[in-house]
């Protein structure tokens, strides 16, 4: 699959003659939302596990040094749990291009607090596209989300702001949590031998 997937995701044409849609964020959309949207409410998908199996060249890393970030992977009876915003199909349009490294617009139902439901969108980064990194040791992958870097600043950062977005919601998820504590003891590790 292309690199940059903006001209694949324009192709999906779903929403365009809607007024508004749900899109489900459970990366770094959970906590930058810096889009319109004309409502938010937590949410779920089913059937998806967060993992940082993504490589980030453009926002979190750079083509060679790639960063990790966040994608969804399929796991039966799994739930997980995100922020959905109400916005309008013109929306996407600056989305697709944040979220060009990989990632497809997908069709998903969502689940809310309050019982209901409604079809929506997210961005799925699918292990077929040229920037999947997939699994690795939990300790390899922090100590590649400690170091790596890119334009829209460090990829700690990302995996941090993660964690507290998650806990504002009020859940801590292992596979989150257990790699912000080892990029944590990284950066004490480094600062202890003066490393930046
Ligand atoms: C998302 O947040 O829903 C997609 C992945 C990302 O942009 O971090």
């Amino acid at each position: 699959m292309a690199l940059d997937t903006t001209a694949l995701n324009r192709r999906m044409t779903h929403f365009d003659d809607h007024d508004d849609l749900w899109l489900f964020g459970y990366g770094s959309l959970i906590w930058k939302a810096d889009f319109p949207f004309l409502e938010r409410r937590p949410a779920r998908i089913h059937g998806w596990v967060r993992r940082f199996w993504q490589g980030s060249h453009d926002h979190r890393g750079t083509p060679e040094a790639p960063g990790r970030v966040a994608t969804l992977i399929a796991e039966e009876g799994a739930a997980c749990l995100g922020m959905a915003y109400r916005i309008t199909p013109e929306t996407l349009r600056p989305l697709d291009v944040r979220e060009k490294n990989g990632y497809l617009r997908e069709l998903t139902p969502l689940h809310f607090e309050d019982g209901t439901s409604a079809m929506g969108l997210t961005y799925l980064a699918t292990a077929d596209n040229a920037a999947f990194l997939g699994e690795a040791p939990l300790d390899d992958m922090a100590r590649q989300i400690a170091v790596a870097g890119g334009p829209s600043g460090p990829n700690r950062d990302y995996l941090l702001h993660l964690e507290a977005a998650l806990a504002e919601l009020g859940v801590t998820e292992e596979h989150v949590s257990e790699l912000a504590r080892r990029v944590r003891e990284h950066r004490n590790d480094a600062t202890a031998l003066g490393v930046q």
